[in-house]
């Protein structure tokens, strides 16, 4: 996708963005001239390591941060010269942040969908209907201070997808849910998307990314590695199947195959499906452990983002 665009509104656009964090002395270049474009209507995944920037682009993009030079715009209106009518049109998951204790979950949505301007009808039945899409009909009534972490980041979401905003940012909102409760936010994000909203998440759970978003960015260090599809990613990264051996076979058994990552106690070899089976086959005549499959996101992530890594030290 162009950042140029101009035929097409974006719901998303930054160019040139920066922000530089200033404590004390010390500066830490946390976004440096990023360009991003996301299509309205598009479910998108900013994905990168602790620490790439992502939550400054996020906070940047919805209004609380300012950037250091640069621009973003939501819907072709700028985030820093049209920050009340940008507002109008976004949602936010922050990361890290609770819901208020003695509000009930019911409670949390309601009061939110009401400041925003529903009528009581209907952001009680928005409401209703979010509580039982995120599996917290159960929960609806107790005290958020009751409830347990996972059940509290449900009523996060629950407040936020309930909204129907235009344009959501997600920042880590799956985090600490167990994996129905995820399955459950996929199902609810992807029902927003087909009525329209535009959605930006970001994740560490890369089986998350590779199942819901259409198009990604990886940032490390500030700076964009990759903008495109995870199919796109996976050519880039030059394989599309994978093996999975532990890190002590015989090196003779791994001759030919160029990239192999040590990806924890284990070595990934990425290559062709053709490569990979019969690595496969010659790994079990000679007895060792081996798993073959397509090559996920994450092994793909790892790859780059490790070179690139290597490449910079
Ligand atoms: N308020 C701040 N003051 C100074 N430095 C900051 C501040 N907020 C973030 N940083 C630094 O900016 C960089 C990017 O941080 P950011 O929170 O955007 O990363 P992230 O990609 O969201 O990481 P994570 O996956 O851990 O949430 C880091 O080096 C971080 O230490
Ligand atoms: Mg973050």
């Amino acid at each position: 996708m162009s950042v140029e665009a101009g035929q097409f509104m974006n719901a998303v656009e930054a160019i040139g963005l920066r922000k530089v964090y200033k404590a004390g002395k010390k500066t830490v270049c946390a976004l440096d001239s990023i360009d991003i474009a996301v299509a309205k209507g598009r479910l998108f995944s900013f994905l990168g390591r602790n620490g790439a920037g992502k939550t400054t682009f996020v906070k940047i993009a919805s209004t609380l941060l300012l950037p250091t030079s640069g621009s973003v715009r939501i819907l072709d209106h700028d985030v820093v010269n049209e920050t009340a009518r940008v507002r109008e049109d976004i949602a936010l998951v922050p990361q890290d942040v609770r819901p208020y204790y003695h509000l009930t979950p019911r409670e949390t949505a309601h009061s939110y969908l009401r400041i925003r301007g529903l009528a009581r009808e209907e952001a009680a039945s928005r409401t209703q209907w979010v509580l039982d899409e995120m599996g917290l009909s159960e929960y609806a009534d107790v005290p958020c201070l009751q409830l347990s972490g996972g059940l509290q980041q449900r009523t996060m979401v629950a407040m936020v997808l309930a909204t129907l905003a235009p344009v959501m940012f997600l920042d880590e909102p799956t985090l600490g849910m167990d994996p129905m409760a995820r399955r459950n936010v996929w199902k609810i994000i992807e029902e927003i998307r087909s009525r329209g909203s535009t959605v930006f998440l970001t994740t560490h759970y890369l089986d998350e990314a590779e199942r819901l978003s259409e198009e990604l960015a990886i940032i490390s260090r500030g700076k964009i590695l990759f903008r495109g599809s995870v199919r796109e990613l996976k050519v880039i990264v030059g394989a599309d199947y994978r093996a999975i051996m532990n890190r002590n076979v015989p090196r003779e058994l791994l001759s030919g195959f160029d990239t192999i990552v040590e990806d924890g106690g284990r070595l990934l070899v990425l290559t062709t499906r053709e490569g990979a089976l019969s690595l496969a086959d010659a790994a079990s005549r000679a007895g060792y452990e081996i798993s073959v499959g397509p090559v996920t996101l994450e092994e793909a992530f790892i790859r780059l983002v490790g070179s690139s890594e290597i490449d910079e030290a």
